[in-house]
């Protein structure tokens, strides 16, 4: 679920892999710790809470040495505390094992290991594994990496790990299963990450881990990387491009702030070289690649979790309207458990900012079985579901750090916008009108963003209202239904106020019974094919004494007569108004969460890649 880094070579591990734990922050976690390889000690430190904790508690250590492994936990078997942090030690402190992830049999290995006299520290399901690979190295008279493969062999779960030997002190070895782990390739050195973050500024030469490897990085040898069962496999070597700047945060006070700032940019790159110069036609290599079974498509499913699923309601509509396909949209966790009807006749579309989610890919393991077709859409490169899928477009719209969703949601829609016009031209199911000023308007959006993003100073004004606030309703219609229940879910994730999105026709069903004058509520009241009805629920609210902010078209005055408080957007297509009304329903979002001084980026309970269930 959250941090893993190591290092071996002739350099200080410890400042790398402090420095590494940082770049891995975002993706919230409760516990920090480091193994290191001194001579002949391993010394392990640990500390509930932040990485600077653990540099405090660091200080009068002995922190030398040239091999190292660090990580940070976010629970899942055992409480947050300094005891259960990783790393965890074998009972003869011989090993010391890092882990994201779970195992799912670790009672019935724990039972058995105490039965036969072995102690335990921690309340952790990552000691069960430690401990079972010391079991079987000392029983069987193993080396470390026979012992790891035949305690890995007994182990059901989703692992990452990295395991330190003090017997072998210039070796680590890693595994993977379920959860991502990437080799850093430098000169007569290694490093090694749970994403590429903390590897980037050392070496641009990467292996992302196959599931069921395991790695063997050893001083002065190449990486050697074979399964469970000993045979060698060919590591691939990729060249990435990311560079530093990307992921900090470039003057800004906080990562979510610069993403939702970096969106023009952002979506300019994810239409480079699929929206041609004249803005007139549309390719996505997976559509060439793919056209005979993509037109043959006679359902489209898109699984996805959280924000992506959002992205998915608008696809939906995008993907109906203009390419005439049914499309169900489900979520990722719910689809992979109710034995859901699919056939080789659908094409399965799985969303994912991360690549990681755990039912996300689940959902399509389970979507593969019946023969459909899966297509990913993906931020992280090189990440699992992006591997898992036969063919897809990532978002391209570079790491995404604050761990509420931002860019990627934007990106995720255009991406589904670009692929709803490419399959609609050519199943032949969009004039050749529609499909030139979707695409025209598409190439727009960008500067459009731009404009709404000039309006953060009003916004953060506006927000200081709100923070009283303890509920807050947002509506919307058509394409800005899923936009109100993404504002809804940024608002809860960073601010801690309870908000709901509903579709505004809704209200009357219920909701309404909810207004008052202590109720902001928050409408997405633009003009387009659903304005007068709008209109009337604001009507309603205003009855009601409710606070209005409404969202609406530049120029309009009628709401802006009847509204507390109005944003405006400029015009464009109905279809790609969600890309513009998203925008300062995030600058909502964050600025009542800094004035109600929370952690913006790192928003408690909350982790940026759910490898878990
Ligand atoms: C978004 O702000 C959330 N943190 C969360 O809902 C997220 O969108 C969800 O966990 C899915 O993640 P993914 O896109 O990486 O699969
Ligand atoms: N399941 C392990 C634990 O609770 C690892 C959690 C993680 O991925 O951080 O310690």
């Amino acid at each position: 679920m959250c941090g893993i880094v190591g290092y071996i070579g002739s350099r200080d591990a410890y400042p790398i892999l402090i420095k590494g734990l940082k770049r891995l922050e975002y993706r919230g976690y409760d516990s920090a710790g480091v193994a290191l390889i001194n001579n002949d000690d391993l010394n392990v430190y640990k500390t509930k809470g932040k990485v600077a904790d653990l540099e405090s508690f660091c200080e009068a250590k002995n922190i030398s040495g040239h091999v190292g492994i660090a990580h940070t936990r976010w629970a899942t078997h055992g409480e947050p505390s300094s005891v259960n942090a990783h790393p965890h030690y074998s009972e003869s402190k011989n090993l010391a094992i890092i882990h994201n992830g779970i195992i799912e049999n670790y009672a019935e290995i724990k039972n058995n290991l105490i039965a036969k006299g072995v102690k335990f520290r921690s309340d952790t399901d990552t000691e069960v594994l430690v401990q079972l690979i010391e079991y079987v190295q000392v029983k069987k008279n193993l080396d470390t990496l026979t012992a790891v493969q035949v305690a890995l062999h007994q182990v059901i779960g989703a692992y990452a790990i990295a395991l330190l030997d003090k017997r072998e002190p210039n070796q680590i070895i890693a595994a993977r299963k379920q959860s991502p782990l990437v080799v850093g390739i430098g000169e007569n050195e290694f490093f090694l990450g749970s994403d590429a973050s903390p590897i980037i500024e050392f070496t641009d030469k990467v292996v992302y881990l196959e599931d069921g490897s395991i790695a063997v990085m050893r001083l002065g040898e190449e990486l050697k990387v074979v399964n469970i069962l000993n045979r060698e496999l060919n590591p691939l070597v990729h060249t990435i491009d990311m560079n530093l700047g990307q992921i900090e945060k470039c003057g800004y006070p906080h990562f979510m702030l610069k993403e939702i700032f970096e969106q023009p940019e952002c979506l300019k790159n994810c239409m480079r070289g699929r929206i041609n110069a004249d803005a007139d036609q549309v390719t996505l290599s997976a559509v060439i690649d793919y056209k005979e079974r993509l037109l043959a498509a006679k359902r489209i499913i898109i699984v996805a979790c959280g924000t992506s699923w959002h992205a998915g309601l608008i696809g939906k509509q995008l993907i109906e309207t203009f390419c005439r396909i049914p499309v169900d949209v489900e979520y990722a966790s719910e689809f992979r458990y109710r034995n859901p009807v699919v056939t080789k006749d659908d094409l399965v579309i799985a969303m994912s900012q991360s690549g990681e989610t755990a039912d996300t890919l689940a959902a399509i393991e389970l979507a593969k079985r019946s023969g459909a077709l899966i297509y990913g859409i993906c931020n992280a490169v090189g990440s699992s579901i992006p591997r898992a899928t036969d063919t897809g477009s990532y978002i391209h719209v570079g790491p995404e750090i604050g761990v509420a969703s931002t860019k990627a949601f934007t990106g995720q829609v255009i991406v589904l916008a670009m692929l709803s016009l490419a399959l609609a031209k050519e199943k032949g199911t969009i004039d050749d009108q529609t499909y030139n000023a979707v695409v025209k308007e598409l190439s727009l959006i960008p500067d459009k963003m731009k404009e709404v993003l000039e309006q953060n100073d009003k916004i953060a004004d506006l927000s200081r209202i709100f923070t009283y606030a303890h509920n807050v309703i947002y509506l919307g219609r058509g394409y800005s239904y899923p936009v109100a229940l993404e504002g809804a879910l940024k608002l809860k994730e960073i601010s801690y106020i309870h908000a709901e999105g509903y579709p505004a026709a809704e209200m009357k069903h219920g909701p309404i019974a909810l207004v008052d004058s202590d109720m902001p509520v928050v409408v997405i009241a633009t003009h387009n094919a659903m304005y007068e009805k709008v209109l009337s629920n604001i009507q309603e609210i205003k009855a009601r004494k409710g606070r209005v902010i409404a969202l609406v078209t530049k120029g309009d005055e009628t709401i802006s007569r009847i509204a507390d408080e109005v944003i405006e957007l400029p015009k464009t297509l109905e279809c790609l108004e969600p890309l513009l009304a998203t925008i300062p329903l995030q600058l909502l979002a964050y600025h009542i969460a800094v004035c109600k001084d929370k952690n913006v980026d790192q928003p408690r309970n909350l982790a940026k890649s759910v490898t878990v269930e």
